[in-house]
């Protein structure tokens, strides 16, 4: 498998997307313009953001500043759960574009399954697509319910599921369901947010092939076909998560790291039991 930053994987509408990214969630100000910088410099091409992380015009900022090029990036952001409705939704898009000061995202995803507000939030992305503000269009945090609520109301189907994933919260039921239907799968706080670093089996497996606990957990991510936005500030860690290029795990060392499902969510939020 020969890839690396510059790998991207088609979508189902049309376009394709790298395989790794920065997240941003939890930065804001210099610091968040900084870690952005330091990604797009090394050959990060995807940055993940949303309106909720308040941090849209910093992201806009940094790219601005880093002189790659907008068409070599690829730009997410999410309408929030306050936004949810056809107008709204139409509304909030034309904000994000202005604070990130782009003419068009790579990627629009409806950040949360909203009850009674599916369909017509859809509707909006769909013709968002349309008028070419968003590239391609998507979902977070959808479990199979609600995902065949959209399937069966619109004749585009969301090109990701952006859903809490790593080795320890592995949903499968919700990864066969997109993969089945040629919807990428993209791991949201894919190292656990750092909290199971020193589980043994991933600490011992990380010896092994001479990586950290956060490579492998990406690796993995990597192996099963899943996009990976792992978040951080540090320039090292930056680098270290994208140095996941040069190493396959074994068949039989992805199934001890598929055994560590325990449903384990670092983010608390479970949206398997939204309605
Ligand atoms: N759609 C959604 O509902 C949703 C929800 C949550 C997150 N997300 C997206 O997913 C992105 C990533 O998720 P996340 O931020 O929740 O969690 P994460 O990427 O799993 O973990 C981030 C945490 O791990 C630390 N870290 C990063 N690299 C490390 C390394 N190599 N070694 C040790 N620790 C490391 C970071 O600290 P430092 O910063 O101090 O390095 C930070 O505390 C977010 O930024 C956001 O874009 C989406």
């Amino acid at each position: 498998m020969n890839l690396g930053l510059d790998t991207r994987v088609l979508l189902n509408h049309g376009g394709d997307m790298p395989v790794l990214g920065l997240g941003v969630m939890e930065s804001s100000g210099r610091k968040c313009v900084e870690a952005v910088k330091h990604a797009l410099r090394i050959g990060y091409r995807l940055i993940d953001t949303a309106k909720a992380y308040g941090n849209e015009k910093e992201v806009g900022l940094a790219v601005r500043e880093s002189g790659v090029p907008r068409e070599e990036l690829f730009v997410t952001t999410k309408v929030w759960i306050s936004d949810q409705g056809y107008q709204s939704t139409l509304r909030a898009c034309d904000s994000s574009l202005e604070r990130l000061g782009m003419e068009y995202v790579d990627l629009y995803l409806v950040h949360w399954p909203v009850p009674q507000k599916r369909a017509d939030t859809w509707r909006a992305m769909l013709e968002l697509k349309d008028r070419g503000k968003a590239r391609a269009i998507g979902v977070s945090n959808y479990y199979p319910h609600h995902l065949q609520e959209v399937l069966r109301a619109s004749p585009i189907i969301p090109a990701v599921n952006q859903i809490e994933l790593s080795p320890f919260l592995h949903p499968r039921e919700v990864t066969e369901f997109c993969q089945q239907r040629g919807i990428i799968v993209e791991a949201y706080s894919p190292l656990a947010r750092g909290m199971r670093m020193n589980d043994p089996n991933l600490v011992a497996t990380a010896q092994k092939y001479g990586k950290t606990s956060a490579q492998i957990m990406l690796r993995w991510s990597l192996q099963h076909g899943y996009i990976v936005i792992p978040q951080s500030t540090h320039p090292d860690r930056i680098e270290e998560n994208a140095d996941v290029f040069d190493f396959v795990l074994t068949p039989a060392d992805m199934a001890v790291l598929d055994n560590l499902h325990d449903g384990f969510r670092a983010t608390g939020l479970d949206p398997s039991q939204a309605p």
